[in-house]
């Protein structure tokens, strides 16, 4: 796999636009597929995850199809149209030549543990699978509440893909998340539709809501009271019908927060970044970054489809340091690793606890957080619920990284961090498997380096 070599940079600047969000477009895209006629997303997520969702949608039967924009001038936009067209709740069908591959989710935990409660279900049988890393991670979470449904899932020692779903008759169940996860959340959600009775959702702490607002969105009667979800589904008089629609995804903030933060860092750099999703499920990292000193700010912000959207202005700034743990680690989770490797350019240092999860994301991020700042000079303390990163004030050098050559464990968070750090470095990094970025972003490395003052 290649390896890209980035150079410290002296300022970041000028007017971008991320990609559509990733979570909000596997969700448009599966509700679209279970809409009555044809929806019309925006603004898709070019991310390989979420096309991972569109290819097992197509294998299900679902009519997807893909239009590439261009600008005035003929330049390909990144972020594509996709048109689904539902026939229903029934839309889905037995994938063809079932027997012999099952739907192959890639790098995707949404697609996977999604798909797992939509698919408990139906009335035939499939089997979900993914790559080395996705056949890693725990399933146990969706599988124990889909089970509790009536759904009848075999997985690997009881918690690993491939899952082999039978399908099933289901029943609402009264449920509370022992962790918060919105995968976990909107997989009972998604079965939910297809089950008899109310199915009720508690979640202690609170996760990302994209899928009950676009649930909502697609016509779908659920009510939100105090941290509980309710959900009617099938009953003696009625089923749950969801309604076509035409939707706009907002910029990704998860992917918007690598070019934040290289602003922070950069002397000089003054940047602003149109069309991003501000979902306040979602937005907890910028509140973070306030708080140690980032000046950041909001511009013309507004309401699409139920999500929150604006631009975000960014200065450099001196950042102060601080603690995340507790309810703030589900709030940051996807941005954990980008203020990890931002922890030496801050006075006092990150420090990240009770963030176990993170040994069970795309890769062991604690790990490969320890490891690649190590090897760029970071002074790093690992526990088995975090890591705490020292701050310059620790380091006294003049630069408190140098370059090095970084492994991201294929790991798409991983790459785009330490690319981030990279750029304030003292000598240049090597990024081996840079394109495991694609993951969520293939255009990443072109947009970061249009941007860069050398
Ligand atoms: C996601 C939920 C989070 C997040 C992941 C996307 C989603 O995972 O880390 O990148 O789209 O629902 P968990 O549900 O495991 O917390």
């Amino acid at each position: 796999m290649p390896s890209l070599t980035l150079a410290p940079a002296r300022s970041i600047s000028g007017a971008l636009s991320v990609p559509g969000d990733k979570s909000i477009s596997h969700r448009y895209a599966i509700l679209a597929a279970l809409a009555d006629g044809t929806s019309q997303i925006n603004n898709f997520s070019p991310a390989d995850d979420c096309f991972r969702t569109l290819r097992c949608l197509s294998r299900l039967g679902v009519s997807v199809g893909t239009v590439t924009m261009t600008t005035p001038d003929q330049q390909p936009l990144t972020s594509p149209t996709v048109t689904i067209t539902g026939r229903g709740l029934d839309s889905v069908r037995r994938p063809a030549g079932f027997f012999s591959r099952p739907l192959d989710c890639g790098n995707s935990g949404t697609t996977l543990r999604l798909l797992a409660g939509l698919l408990s279900g139906q009335s035939f049988d499939t089997s979900l699978t993914g790559d080395a890393s996705l056949r890693r991670r725990p399933m146990r979470r969706v599988i124990d509440p889909l089970s509790q449904m009536g759904a009848r899932i075999h997985a690997r020692n009881g918690d690993l893909a491939p899952l082999k779903i039978r399908g099933s008759r289901l029943h609402a169940i009264d449920y509370t998340l022992p962790i918060p996860s919105a995968q976990v959340k909107s997989a009972i959600l998604l079965a939910a539709l297809y089950a008899d009775g109310i199915t009720s959702v508690n979640e202690p702490l609170r996760s990302r809501d994209h899928t009950e607002l676009a649930l909502a969105e697609f016509g779908c009667r659920l009510e939100r009271s105090g941290s509980t979800i309710r959900l009617p589904g099938r009953s003696n008089n009625s089923t749950p019908r969801l309604r076509f629609r035409t939707l706009s995804v907002p910029g990704d903030l998860s992917s918007a927060v690598y070019f934040i933060a290289a602003a922070l860092i950069l002397p000089d750099s003054n940047l602003l970044l149109g069309n991003v999703g501000l979902n306040p499920t979602r937005a907890a990292v910028l509140d973070f970054l306030a708080s140690m000193g980032a000046i950041i700010s909001l511009v013309s912000v507004q309401q699409k489809h139920g999500e929150l959207v604006g631009d975000i202005a960014v200065r450099h700034s001196q950042l102060e340091g601080g603690i995340v743990s507790g309810p703030a680690v589900a709030q940051l989770i996807d941005e954990l690793p980008m203020l990890a490797a931002l922890g030496p350019y801050t006075e006092k240092g990150i420090e990240i606890r009770e963030a176990q999860e993170l040994r069970v994301k795309e890769s062991d991020r604690i790990a490969a957080l320890a490891n690649n700042l190590r090897r760029m000079g970071a002074v790093v303390e690992e526990f088995p619920d975090g890591l705490r990163v020292a701050g310059r004030s620790a380091s006294g050098a003049h630069s408190p990284l140098h370059g090095a050559e970084i492994d991201p464990a294929g790991d798409h968070r991983i790459a785009m961090a330490f690319s981030v750090a990279a750029l304030a470095a003292s000598s240049p990094t090597i990024i081996r498997d840079s394109a495991c970025v694609a993951v969520s972003y293939p255009d990443f490395f072109s947009v970061l380096e249009h941007h860069l003052d050398r």
